[in-house]
């Protein structure tokens, strides 16, 4: 089979098997990743621009990874609009997009391996999704060997993944840099995420709560109040 061209900073080559992807890699020196699981909104092009900061050549990953949802979660009806996020990819200036099916990266006949913090993985979000982080370690560890990059940047929008990642690379001596991308809102302030699209108007009001006790707190914080106990009624 003839060897994919080599990627230039101006070309995107959409790869779905890990063969090929390393063969295309290997021929990039330095190389930023954006981990995604595809349904691309600003927030995520942001990170694509974050990472162009770091590496003129960028990977975007676009995988819904199972091992990550829970039994009763939105694992089958998660958007997955392939072609639409090529394109975001591309307008954004990525140079690879990898894009493997689960039986690509969980093969049937392996063993499954576990790589978790627990210390980290079992409080805040990890208390109501039992086994999340685990699936997220579990997937970012086999993307990050595949796809070897120097840097990877992941949205502080999710700030106990982006700790979690973090101590991960560290824990296991990972040479790669772990960027962390701002969080892009909505003009009422809602934070960008693929799953908003499920939000009833109602809903959406409720979700509004969090960016604006986030801003009250930030308020209060300005003017000199730092007492723990009194942001958190604030927020409240
Ligand atoms: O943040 C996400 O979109 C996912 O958790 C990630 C990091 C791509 C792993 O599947």
């Amino acid at each position: 089979m003839a060897e994919p061209a080599a990627p230039t900073s101006t070309s995107l080559q959409v790869l779905h098997n890990i063969s090929e992807f390393r063969t295309a890699r290997r021929q990039l020196k330095s190389l930023a990743l954006v981990p995604t699981m595809g349904a691309l909104h600003a927030g995520h092009v942001a990170l694509i621009h974050e990472a162009k900061k770091h590496s003129k050549n960028v990977a975007v990953s676009i995988f819904v990874n199972p091992t990550q949802f829970g039994p009763r979660e939105d694992f089958n009806r998660y958007p997955r609009p392939l072609e639409a996020d090529v394109k975001k990819c591309r307008d954004a200036g990525a140079t690879l997009i990898f894009n493997p099916s689960p039986e690509e990266m969980y093969p049937a006949n392996i063993p499954d391996i576990v790589v978790d913090i627990p210390a980290l993985s079992s409080v805040l979000e990890g208390k109501h999704r039992p086994g999340h982080f685990k699936g997220v370690c579990q997937v970012v560890a086999k993307l990050f060997n595949v796809i070897e990059p120097n840097f990877a940047v992941f949205g502080q929008k999710d700030y106990q993944q982006l700790r979690i990642i973090t101590a991960m690379v560290d824990a296991l001596n990972w040479p790669i840099k772990i960027i962390a991308g701002a969080t892009v809102r909505e003009p009422d302030g809602l934070a960008m995420s693929s799953r908003n699209q499920y939000l009833t108007a109602e809903e959406r009001q409720k979700g509004l709560s969090i960016s604006r006790a986030l801003e009250r707190a930030q308020e209060e914080i300005r003017k000199g109040i730092i007492q723990t106990n009194r942001l958190i009624t604030t927020m409240q």
